[in-house]
């Protein structure tokens, strides 16, 4: 048997520990991988080579991916698709592990449906936004990376007697912000799926904390909030205001890095489960952890709605800044 293993959109800590445990738990059964470089591009392109074990030393501790990662429009054109479809046959491919998030998936999905190409998802993005799964590979690194800057920001923050604007990742997700915030102590923080007309709520916070004597404070605002960016929130307040405040984006650091133990077991454990099912016969499914078990879904669970924060997490952040 043969298998194509690629990764796609926004890389993430722990991408190579889920190739590494492709790549060896395929060599363990016998079965080739054809390592594609750049995502869908590289399908595309047939710009791919064999993968043993051997060229996956040394990679479990390194962030990013060795494969290079890219996101890919084209893809979403089905005669490309079917070119694609028809290179990977002719290599001897018989299904396809892709590490990505939601998108990433449905482009996998479409080759199932279209081909009957099996595919397995391995959930990749430091968002933590995939229906069917509680993590996603890069998300536990991405907050611990988030929550040591912050703690940093705050040595500063305090000697200055300042408020700071940290935007963190999270263009549809306040996963990372609400999970940071509760991390590191912010008085504040802002996410697209929060109920409350934050504005407001925000400000009659940082009132309050100021009336209590505290003179530093940390807000913490996810990049997709409805508010808009941490510098509009900014100069919002500024201007209201008259604030003397900071705003620090901490953007792609939290997406580098070596990824914590975490990211490296969850990597290694669906990387050589995906490769199991699909030597079993499997369909097209990614897989999850819920409740601590390892789980897969098949493809059409991502027509669910995404995880969102549990709203007494955001709620718990200004009661335990007081
Ligand atoms: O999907 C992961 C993510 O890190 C988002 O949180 C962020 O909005 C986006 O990728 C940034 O993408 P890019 O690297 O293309 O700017």
């Amino acid at each position: 048997m043969r298998l194509a293993l690629l990764t796609s959109g926004g890389d993430s800590p722990g991408m190579n520990a889920a190739i590494r445990a492709v790549v060896r738990q395929a060599d363990a059964l016998g079965v080739g991988i054809l390592g594609v470089r750049r995502g869908f591009e590289g399908l595309i392109e047939g710009d791919w080579r064999d993968l043993r074990s051997r060229d996956c030393a040394n990679i479990l501790q390194r962030g990013g991916t060795i494969l290079h990662t890219a996101r890919c429009r084209e893809w979403l054109d089905p005669a490309v698709r079917a070119k694609a479809h028809g290179a990977l046959r002719a290599e001897g491919v018989q299904g396809l592990v892709i590490i990505g998030g939601d998108g990433s998936f449905r482009g996998a999905q479409a080759l199932w449906e279209e081909h009957g190409m099996p595919c397995a998802g391995i959930p990749g993005t430091i968002d933590n936004d995939l229906p069917g799964t509680d993590l996603t590979l890069g998300f536990d690194t991405a907050l611990n990376t988030a929550v040591e800057a912050i703690d940093r920001i705050r040595d500063t923050a305090s000697s200055h007697e300042r408020l700071f604007l940290v935007e963190v990742m999270g263009r549809h997700s306040g996963m990372i912000a609400v999970h940071t915030a509760l991390a590191c102590g912010a008085e504040a923080v802002l996410y697209p799926e929060s109920e409350s007309d934050h504005y407001e709520a925000l400000l009659a916070n940082l009132q309050a904390s100021w009336a209590r004597g505290k003179k530093a404070s940390i807000i913490v605002v996810a990049e997709g909030d409805r508010l808009g960016s941490a510098y509009v929130v900014g100069e919002r307040l500024r201007k209201e205001h008259n604030l003397d405040l900071r705003v620090v984006v901490l953007g792609h650091i939290q997406r580098g890095g070596s990824p914590s133990a975490m990211d490296r077991i969850w990597g290694s454990r669906w990387g050589a489960e995906a490769v199991r099912r699909l030597a079993a016969g499997s369909g097209a499914f990614y897989l999850g952890r819920l409740n601590g078990d390892l789980v897969a879904q098949p493809m059409e669970a991502l027509l669910g709605p995404p995880p969102v924060p549990p709203a007494f997490l955001g709620e718990l952040v200004p009661i335990l800044s007081r």
